[in-house]
This record gives C-alpha cells, sequence and structure tokens, in this order.
C-alpha cells in the first residue's frame, strides 16, 4: 500500500520547513513589537458558528467547509478561519466587554477548494483581531503592521495595498438592493457563477474576473453612492492617516471581500509575482460581529496573513535564500571517545544556546565522517579521537575555507565556535 497526502494538504520537509519559520518568526516579531498578544484556538467549532458569522451564503459555508457530526451528533466545523473562533473565545472568556484586546492566533485554516499553486485545503494564516476600538487609527494600525513586517522580511516591494470601504450594515443592504435591481433585469448577460450570486451573495459578482460581467457593471450603481456621511468620515480619516505614515494604497470600489462580517475598510495586500492566487493578506472592520455572536457591541477589526502565500512570494524574492540545520559537526573516530564526545557537546550546547552542533552517531572512518559534515552545511567540523581525549582538546577544523586546524582547550573552542555568525 502507498499511501499519499490527502489532496490539498501539503507537507513541508526541512528545508521548506526553515524558510516557513523564517518568514512565521519574523511576522510575529513585528505582532509582539506592536504589543498584539498571542490567544490559542481550537480547530474545531460548532457548525453554526461559521454559518452565523461568516455567512450562510458564502461560498465558505455553503461549498468549502470540512463540517462532521461529532459521535454525539452535534455538527461541528474544522475551521475555514479565525476570525469567528476568535470572537467566540473572546465573548466566552469574558475579555471584550468594555475592554481594549489585541490578539493574534496562528495555525491551519482547512477550506475545500479546487486545489492550485497558492491555494490549498489545509493552509496556515496569522491572524490579528483587535477590539472595543472604533476610530481610523486602529485600522491605520493593523496596516502599519503589515507593511512593517513585509518590509523587515524584504518583500514590500511586490505587495500593493487595496483598501475599500463597504460602509455600515445598512448603506450595504441598501446598495445590495439597487445591485440587484440593475443586475436582476440583465440577468442573462451575467457569467455562469455570477448568476448563482444574484440571489445568494450578489456583491461578490463586483470581484468577478469576467469581462462581459465586468462591462456591465461598469454602468451599475456604485458603493460609494450609498455611503453615510459617518463612514465617509472614517474612510477619509483612514487615507489620511495612511498618507501621513507613507503607505502607498489604491482605493478599489470593487473590493467587497468573501466573507459577510465586514463594515466600513475592508483591504487586501496583494501582488502580481504569484499568479492567480496574489492576495496575501486581507482583513478589515467587523464592528457588528461581537454583537451578532451574542456579546455586548464592541467595534473590531483585524486581518489574516495566508503563510502559504507569503513563504512562495518569499520564495520568488529570495531563491537563494538558505538557513543551514547545522554550524558545527562533531567527528568521533573511535568507540571509546562517544560518551566523552557527547559531554562535550552537551557542554556546548549549554553555554551556546544557539549554536547548532550535529554529533555524527554511528561511527566510521575519517573521511566519511567528514564528507557527512561538508554535507550538512556546517562550517566547522570538530574532531575527537584518543589524542583529543587524552589530551582534554579538541581540533577544530574550518570547512570552509583552507584554514589550518587547531587544537584548543575548552574556553578556546567555545569562543571560536560562539564567533560563527550567519
Ligand atoms: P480570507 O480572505 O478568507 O479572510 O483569508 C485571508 C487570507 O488567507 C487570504 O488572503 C489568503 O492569503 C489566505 N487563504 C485563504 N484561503 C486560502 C487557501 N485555500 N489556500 C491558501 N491560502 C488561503 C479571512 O480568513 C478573515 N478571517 C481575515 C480577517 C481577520 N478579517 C478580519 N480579521
Amino acid at each position: 500500500m502507498n499511501f499519499q497526502s490527502v489532496r490539498g494538504m501539503r507537507d513541508q520537509v526541512p528545508e521548506a520547513a526553515r524558510r516557513w519559520s523564517h518568514v512565521e518568526t519574523g511576522f510575529k516579531q513585528v505582532l509582539a513589537s506592536f504589543s498584539y498578544e498571542e490567544i490559542r484556538l481550537p480547530l474545531l467549532e460548532s457548525t453554526a458558528l461559521f454559518s452565523r458569522s461568516v455567512g450562510e451564503n458564502t461560498d465558505i459555508v455553503q461549498k468549502e467547509m470540512y463540517s462532521l457530526r461529532d459521535r454525539d451528533g452535534e455538527s461541528i466545523t474544522l475551521r475555514p478561519e479565525g476570525t469567528a473562533g476568535c470572537v467566540r473565545a473572546g465573548l466566552q472568556q469574558g475579555l471584550l466587554f468594555n475592554q481594549v484586546q489585541r490578539f493574534w492566533y496562528a495555525g491551519p485554516m482547512f477550506r475545500y477548494e479546487r486545489p492550485q499553486k497558492g491555494r490549498y485545503r489545509q493552509f496556515e494564516q496569522i491572524g490579528a483581531e483587535a477590539f472595543g476600538m472604533a476610530g481610523a487609527d486602529l485600522d491605520a494600525e493593523l496596516l502599519q503592521l503589515c507593511a512593517d513586517a513585509f518590509q523587515r522580511l524584504g518583500v514590500a516591494d511586490h505587495l500593493t495595498l487595496e483598501l475599500n470601504t463597504l460602509g455600515t450594515a445598512a448603506s450595504r443592504q441598501a446598495y445590495r438592493d439597487a445591485l440587484v435591481a440593475y443586475l436582476e433585469p440583465r440577468q442573462a448577460q451575467l457569467d455562469e457563477d455570477s448568476q448563482r450570486r444574484l440571489a445568494r451573495n450578489p456583491l461578490r459578482i463586483l470581484d468577478s474576473k469576467d469581462e462581459g460581467t465586468q462591462d456591465l457593471l461598469a454602468e451599475a450603481p456604485g458603493l460609494e453612492d450609498f455611503l453615510d456621511d459617518e463612514s465617509k468620515a472614517h474612510f477619509d480619516d483612514l487615507l489620511t492617516l495612511l498618507e501621513q505614515l507613507d503607505i502607498g494604497y489604491r482605493v478599489n470600489t470593487r473590493l467587497v471581500r468573501g466573507l459577510d462580517y465586514y463594515t466600513h475598510t475592508v483591504f487586501e495586500w496583494v501582488t502580481d509575482a504569484l499568479g492567480a492566487q496574489g492576495t496575501v493578506c486581507a482583513g478589515g472592520r467587523y464592528d457588528g460581529l461581537v454583537e451578532q455572536l451574542g456579546g455586548r457591541p464592541s467595534p473590531a477589526a483585524g486581518f489574516a496573513l495566508g503563510v502559504d502565500r507569503l513563504v512562495l512570494l518569499h520564495e520568488v524574492v529570495f531563491p537563494d535564500w538558505q538557513s543551514p540545520a547545522v554550524d558545527a559537526y562533531c567527528v568521533v573516530l573511535g568507540p571509546a571517545q562517544r560518551a566523552w564526545a557527547m559531554a562535550l557537546c552537551q557542554r556546548l550546547r549549554l553555554d551556546l544556546p544557539a549554536l547548532k552542533l550535529r554529533l555524527h552517531n554511528g561511527g566510521g572512518k575519517l573521511k566519511n565522517q567528514l564528507r557527512r559534515a561538508d554535507q550538512s552545511g556546517a562550517v566547522c567540523a570538530l574532531l575527537i579521537g584518543e589524542d583529543e581525549v587524552n589530551d582534554n582538546r579538541v581540533t577544530l577544523k574550518w570547512l570552509l575555507s583552507a584554514q589550518s586546524q587547531e587544537r584548543l582547550d575548552y574556553e578556546t573552542l567555545r569562543e571560536r565556535l560562539r564567533g560563527i555568525n550567519r
């Protein structure tokens, strides 16, 4: 029997996982520097949570959820996104009422989509959700945080920020009605997907890639004509702040997002370096969701980074990026030196916690062990044979240069290894 991973679910072998780790760590450092706090959430939630929040008529709830019956008959779902669970947890743990909170979470999400490059059935998000702040300064903070992380990871030049405002729930509903009134008599001219969406989720038609549909939309009423003054003021305030912060953006009045909970600001960070799946990070404000899930009203906003896509972008921008698994490789010449070598390595690991030190196991000829050392990517080898043990010294051999090898006492060896910096 030859087992394969389930379609749309990927392994990350160590070489790839190192890049993942680099990207994730970089992003999490920025979250911490903005004082966002980690919240750890379950992968399974009750199915109703998602139909309530993401929306009964969205693609996610209609056709993408991994839902199953628990043994007691309850319908549960592998989370397709993190916002709903974060709000649920905030309410359940009493963290939202009358409080200001800044959370982040990371982990896998599950959507039964057609897999392709950048789109998987199990994918990773790092999400941030902030509660209790109604002003546009929070929206700007979230965008500044993303911009900062993309800058630090070296991919900022490849990402563009697209922004829109959906206004209040009431203005959105009024616009929805107007759009349906305009499109219904022209239904036959819409592409197939959009025809289906007309009844259930008409705003998503604005997203359609179909040219005929886009032509039809050119004459359609615009969302901006339905915004109330407060919504306009919020959006203008945000745009002014972004200009003051020198964060570039493009207003895209067709940007509506595929989840129902948004109000006011919505945004996407997009790249053209990845083909069709170019949205690397997305989010917005969702002032009504806390109340909708049974809490007392609390304004909120957040985003989720698609880590798979950010890693793909990092690969495009830095194809030769490498992070070695091993800094120093310890060669042991005979079985009698094994315990001595293990004890030495352990002492070094305690003294130099950042050093990646690999000890050769299984014996073998010096030449073969040194070949393994080379293959490991280490910059140096520590050679331990009978003489070294008797002498209580270690031979240090640099692998990348023709420097001569030296026999060193423990303290000198430790200082040489401390100097490895990569
Ligand atoms: P979303 O737009 O559904 O929003 O997903 C956010 C990001 O997750 C996308 O922009 C994309 O990078 C990544 N993503 C989504 N689906 C897939 C997939 N099948 N394969 C790979 N990557 C994917 C949300 O999930 C909201 N919860 C964001 C949010 C947080 N809004 C407010 N707070």
